[in-house]
């Protein structure tokens, strides 16, 4: 693969439009910058036959599909192309230009992400590009894959170790929750959602008077302090208190464990940045891609400090104020529940490419039963429905696929979809939501007998 690479001249990447595929789009655009070769870079929403059959016309020399393409990589062989994906696919691909961790027994949705693949590619032809290892975290944090375990494991780990070598990257144990660098310390908590907490999460009230019950200082003069500002008594003292909570609730210790984990640090970025953390890398970059400006979360991931950095950051801020709305939104709709599924359906009130981020965090709050997978509909902008479908680790084990079950669903109403066994996704023709929820039922249903 790495020869077909270095033998192209005109190279065209096609990746995802989220973190991780940010990420590998821009791991892949480094990589050939620095062979200096011409590239030229596009983001989709997913890869169906009209952006296939455009590239087919567009004629590259190759097309380097990252975070992408597992799928179709039989189909289509007038395109020349290489492809370094994660997402589950058939067992009968041709190893010389295709990388999936799927290829090789192990599973897409914590072994590696689409970045990661990108990775191992771009270390194999150049040694130098370890230092690419960083973005590769930030992809495969993007994508939840250090949910599982509560830390990276598998080939990440590799790619930790690559970078952890390299001075660029370093894991270390601290508090789960999403926003250590820049969230003052009651807002980390208020939006906690793994583990949720009872009482606490999503009431700003309640995080307050529990921090001052805990003796802990909110704000030097003017500046609210983050988790990183804590001196290490403080945070542990909270992780005491917290974990009291989850185990006086009755959540048992499997879940009060998973209040510390590893957290991964890119040494090079400034600290208290949303850089210099893994997770809010990969949010800030959401905040781009999602919302059809993937140029500018790839010139930070390529190096800009400056104007798009910037820009990064007035998007973050609508990219949380939709999170924020999208599920004030969904908890007023009703989620439906049926023998196999729960669903709700938010139509034009969530975007179609935050569904699958709001349906995640609404599994994992408290107001939503987690026995039962959970799907969200939305609108898309072309007139079809956008599916998100997410469930817990208990049920994957149980058998469940949610990848298999909505790729067949999809598949018998002319849509089609994939994924992971435990986040996976659809697109379908409006007005067969209905017909859709009974076959991924029908599908649910046999995977667990079986
Ligand atoms: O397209 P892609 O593979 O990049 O997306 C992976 C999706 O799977 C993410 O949206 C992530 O939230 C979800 N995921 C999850 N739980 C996991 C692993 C991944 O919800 N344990
Ligand atoms: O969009 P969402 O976050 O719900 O996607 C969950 C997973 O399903 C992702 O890995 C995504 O790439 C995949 N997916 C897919 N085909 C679709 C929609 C989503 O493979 N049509
Ligand atoms: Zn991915």
């Amino acid at each position: 693969m790495a020869e077909t690479i270095r033998k192209s001249r005109d190279v065209h990447i096609v990746t995802h439009i989220d973190a991780d595929g940010i990420s590998a789009g821009a791991i892949a655009a480094k990589t050939l910058k620095r062979l200096g070769k011409e590239y030229s870079l596009e983001c989709v929403k997913q890869l169906d036959e009209m952006v296939l059959k455009r590239l087919l016309d567009e004629n590259h020399g190759l097309v380097w599909f990252t975070d992408l393409g597992s799928g179709v990589s039989t189909s289509y062989p007038e395109i020349n192309k290489v492809i370094t994906d994660h997402h589950m696919c058939p067992n009968d691909s041709d190893f010389s230009f295709h990388l999936n961790p799927h290829l090789f027994g192990r599973d897409g949705s914590y072994d590696m992400s689409g970045a990661g693949a990108t990775y191992l590619v771009a270390k194999a032809m150049d040694k130098k590009n370890v230092d690419l290892s960083a973005l590769a975290i930030v992809g495969a944090c993007g994508d939840l894959q250090d949910k599982k375990f509560c830390k990276l494991s598998g080939t990440n780990r590799e790619i930790l170790k690559d970078g952890e070598k390299a001075g660029v990257l370093l894991g270390r144990m601290d508090i789960r929750y999403f926003g250590r660098e820049t969230r003052p310390i009651a807002k980390l908590l208020q939006y906690s959602n793994d583990p949720f907490i009872p009482g606490l999460s999503r009431r700003e009230d309640a995080c307050i008077s529990f921090l001052q019950d805990c003796g802990i200082r909110l704000k030097d003069d003017d500046y609210w302090r983050k988790w990183i500002d804590l001196e290490k008594k403080e945070r542990q003292k909270i992780i005491s208190a917290i974990a009291q909570i989850l185990l006086t609730k009755g959540f048992g210790y499997n879940i009060a464990e998973r209040l510390v984990g590893e957290i991964y640090i890119l040494k090079n970025e400034e600290q208290g940045t949303e850089l210099h953390d893994a997770k809010e890398f990969a949010t800030l970059l959401n905040s781009t891609a999602r919302y059809g400006q993937h140029e500018v979360g790839l010139n930070v991931c390529l190096g800009d400090r400056d104007e798009w950095l910037k820009k990064a950051r007035n998007l973050l801020r609508g990219h949380r104020a939709n999170l924020v709305e999208g599920l004030q939104f969904a908890k007023e709709e009703e989620i439906q529940k049926r023998t196999f599924l729960q669903f709700f359906h938010a139509k034009d009130g969530i975007r179609d490419t935050i569904i699958g981020i709001v349906t995640n965090m609404l599994l994992s709050s408290e107001d939503v039963d987690n026995s039962l997978p959970l799907m969200g509909f939305a609108y898309t902008e072309n007139g079809d429905v956008k599916v998100s479908a997410r469930a817990t680790q208990v049920l994957i084990d149980k058998g469940l696929n949610l990848s298999s079950a909505l790729k067949q669903a999809a598949k018998e109403l002319g849509g089609a979809g994939g994924g992971h066994d435990i986040a996976a996704g659809a697109t379908i023709p409006k007005g067969k939501e209905e017909e859709f929820i009974k076959l991924v039922e029908k599908e649910i249903k046999n995977q667990l007998v079986l």
